[in-house]
């Protein structure tokens, strides 16, 4: 036992004085190295922990514990704050000597209008590429099809990518997320075609701020394919859709959230009876009733917010039991009174209505803000005999939830803290010991680890 500890010791000692880490590939931490290099600005010195040997250890930077190679960069920037924004010329094709990498997020900082380069379509280990907010621009090389592994491609807001054409995203085969917001599609033939139903994985697709409008899809195609889509999630937010929505969607019975927001509809919405979230904030309905919402009856949450609709609030009235949790209405230019029949929303949680008086402190009028026009509770205008009130007791709570969850946290942590650091102390230091070993042995033997 006392030689065990001598020996644990000695290495602990020969670690520490000699700082002999064998942690990180060489040839992988020169790469890292060369891409912070390839950088011409790190403001708020996000990499300032890029430096020693252990690359593993590197902030956004994750290996594999058995391999030790890198598998992961999860560097995403901070549009809001530009300090927090990595800025470089281009994206610097070092980084495709990390040849195990799956895990790509370099969203959210500046790449300075660069295209996005050629060499990421090597990267073939890849499963997560995010490129979102990152400033890129251009055509969107098609040797990212290359990819056949990647799962969810972030595309999305980068500045002004265009895809001229989508036989090469047709052979991501395993993909489930893509993100195009903002990149310029409407030029490329077939889009709907590939997008729609050749993807066999795909649930949510990304296509908001893309100037699309009815005359993009191809309506005899989809009619009569669209029922094979496997899309789940589909947002074509900030679009030109004008009067009514494109009615392929009607047959698109995989869909579960809709999000039409901001763009021109001014007449009903075909039911779509599997749809359990729609959008229609900042639409150009002229009343309630042309939304059409109140004949979706399984659907969860809808929001109607941002639409001018100067009329009243009408029903709910035709399903005899509703769904709905969740309405939002902020903005909507509803007046007059807000109607009985809102009782019938029996699972509503964030507009709720309970009789007045019990429960006055939970109330939140704030969820009709903008509709100087409405009055009844919670509103502070009153209608004449209104002894109704609506509130809103989701948040609430949801709150009081999330306190709960902290208190059982603290109070877990807290009781057994030093117990947990002690444990954590000794796997971190076997783990370190041990990988450091490993390492030292295939340095030595030369023998070299694949996955
Ligand atoms: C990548 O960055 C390194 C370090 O700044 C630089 O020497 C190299 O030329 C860059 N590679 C390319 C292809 O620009
Ligand atoms: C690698 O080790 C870390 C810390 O010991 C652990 O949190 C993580 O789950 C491990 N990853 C894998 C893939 O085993
Ligand atoms: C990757 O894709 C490009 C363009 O689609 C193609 O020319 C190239 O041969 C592919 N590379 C490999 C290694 O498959
Ligand atoms: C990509 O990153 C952005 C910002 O960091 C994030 O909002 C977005 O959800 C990510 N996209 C995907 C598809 O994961
Ligand atoms: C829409 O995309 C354009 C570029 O195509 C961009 O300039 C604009 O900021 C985007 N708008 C929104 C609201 O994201
Ligand atoms: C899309 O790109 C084409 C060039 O391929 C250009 O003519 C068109 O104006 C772009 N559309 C938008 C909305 O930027
Ligand atoms: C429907 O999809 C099938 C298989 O992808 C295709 O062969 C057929 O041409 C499509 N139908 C139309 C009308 O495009
Ligand atoms: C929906 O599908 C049915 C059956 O395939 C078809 O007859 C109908 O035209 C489609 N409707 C729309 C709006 O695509
Ligand atoms: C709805 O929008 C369409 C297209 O913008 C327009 O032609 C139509 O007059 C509008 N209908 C109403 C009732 O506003």
């Amino acid at each position: 036992m006392t030689n065990l500890w001598n020996v644990g010791f000695f290495l602990l000692f020969v670690f520490s004085t000699t700082n002999l880490c064998f942690c990180c590939f060489h040839h992988e931490r020169q790469a890292l190295l060369r891409f912070k290099r390839s950088l011409i600005s790190d403001p708020s010195n996000r990499l300032s922990s890029w430096n020693g040997n252990n690359c593993c250890q590197w902030q956004g930077v994750g290996c594999n514990n058995a391999t030790l190679r890198v598998i992961r960069l999860d560097i995403p920037g901070d549009s809001l704050w530009p300090k927090n924004r990595l800025e470089g010329n281009e994206l610097n094709s070092s980084l495709s000597e990390l040849t195990h990498l799956s895990y790509l997020d370099l969203s959210r900082n500046n790449f300075r209008s660069s295209p996005i380069p050629k060499f990421i379509g090597s990267m073939t280990r890849l499963r997560y590429l995010n490129l979102s907010y990152a400033s890129f621009s251009g055509a969107v090389p098609h040797h990212i099809g290359n990819l056949s592994n990647l799962h969810v491609l972030g595309l999305g807001n980068t500045e002004e990518l265009i895809v001229d054409d989508f036989t090469w995203v047709a052979r991501l085969m395993s993909l489930e997320i893509l993100d195009l917001s903002g990149v310029n599609i409407t030029r490329a033939r077939d889009f709907d075609k590939v997008l729609f139903h050749m993807l066999p994985s795909l649930r949510e697709l990304r296509l908001g701020n893309c100037s699309l409008s009815i005359s993009h899809f191809d309506q005899t195609h989809l009619h009569t394919n669209i029922t094979y889509s496997t899309i789940q999630t589909l947002d074509l937010r900030r679009n030109l859709f004008e009067g009514h929505i494109p009615f392929f969607l009607q047959n698109m019975t995989s869909l579960r959230v809709l999000d039409l927001s901001w763009n021109q509809l001014n007449s009903s919405i075909p039911v779509m009876n599997n749809l359990v979230e729609l959008k229609l904030a900042g639409n150009a309905f002229s009343s309630f009733q042309d939304t059409g919402v109140w004949r979706f009856c399984e659907i969860k949450r809808l929001d109607i917010s941002f639409s001018k609709m100067p009329g009243g609030l009408t029903g709910p009235l035709e399903c005899s039991q509703y769904n709905l949790e969740t309405l939002y209405l902020k903005e909507s230019g509803l007046k007059g009174e807000i109607p009985i029949s809102l009782d019938r929303l029996t699972s509503l949680k964030e507009l709720r209505r309970i009789p007045t008086g019990t429960q006055l402190h939970s109330f939140n009028p704030s969820t009709y803000a903008g509709n100087n026009k409405l009055c009844g509770s919670p509103l502070p205008t009153r209608c004449s005999g209104d002894e109704r009130i609506v509130t809103d007791g989701a948040e609430k709570q949801e709150e009081e939830e999330d306190d709960n969850k902290w208190i059982w946290i603290y109070s877990t942590t807290s009781g057994f803290t030093t117990g947990l650091l002690v444990i954590l102390g000794i796997l971190a230091l076997s783990r370190k010991l041990r990988l450091s070993i490993y390492n030292f042995v295939e340095f030595c033997t030369g023998i070299k680890m694949e996955t």
